[in-house]
């Protein structure tokens, strides 16, 4: 079937979610985290995704802001920062306002002249998509912001690509989901979801029972992809 609508996953695919500890490193009044911060961001991402896996499992949903804050509050802990109230605002508060990636304004603007819906199905609480978005300029780019927030779960559950076809009006076979999380592609894919899987780093795929139809090294042929 043909492709409608492009829905992209925010963190990691449209926002980079490492830019918090890296621009917060390169103020002076961190420095502590100049040779740490990538080491901080990784900690900071894996215990985020680990919360919500685990809320999801046990019924104990929050939202993915307390998620967020409670994975950084682990992430100073293992590195021996924790009581730097002024630098866990400071990343907090980054993470508002995270820089998207650079091709992704353009991809974006040529998926609308091509006619294609797009949207972002995330995980994030709509106060937060909402902040990434505008600061990231990309409100008149998409036509919708999808958050677990409203089914009150976190991916991959099938709740949660439900809101797709809700929201959208579309079936889904007729969706390009694209997500550089892989567990999130191979869970879209088998929903049901054509998926790209953007894989940045180079990393293996993960090995789930369904695998992304299309790896991509990063956004600018999706609009080329959702065409053919
Ligand atoms: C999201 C997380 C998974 O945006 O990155 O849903």
């Amino acid at each position: 079937m043909p492709i409608k609508a492009c829905v992209f996953d925010a963190y990691g695919t449209l926002f980079d979610v490492a830019a918090a500890a890296r621009i917060a490193a390169a103020e002076p009044e961190h420095a502590k985290l100049a040779a740490i911060w990538p080491q901080l961001a990784e900690i900071w991402r894996t215990k985020q995704l680990q919360y919500t896996w685990l809320r999801a499992i046990t019924g104990d949903y929050t939202d993915f802001w307390q998620v967020t804050q409670d994975g950084l509050d682990f992430a100073m802990a293992a590195l021996s920062l924790e009581g730097e109230a002024e630098m866990r605002e400071r990343l907090l508060a980054l993470y508002w306002e995270l820089q998207a990636y650079e091709e992704v304004p353009e991809m974006l603007a040529k998926l609308k002249e091509q006619g294609f819906i797009t949207a972002i199905l995330s995980n994030g609480s709509p106060d937060m998509l909402n902040g990434a978005v505008q600061s990231a300029g990309l409100e008149e780019l998409l036509d919708d912001v999808l958050s677990v927030d409203s089914v009150g779960i976190f991916k991959p559950s099938a709740e949660v690509y439900d809101l797709v076809g809700e929201k959208l009006g579309v079936a889904p076979s007729e969706v390009l989901f694209i997500s550089s999380n892989g567990w999130d592609a191979a869970g879209a894919c088998g929903y049901g979801f054509q998926t790209v899987w953007v894989n940045r780093a180079g990393d293996p795929m993960d090995n789930l029972p369904a695998k992304p139809n299309f790896e991509l090294d990063d956004l600018a042929l999706i609009p080329d992809l959702a065409a053919r």
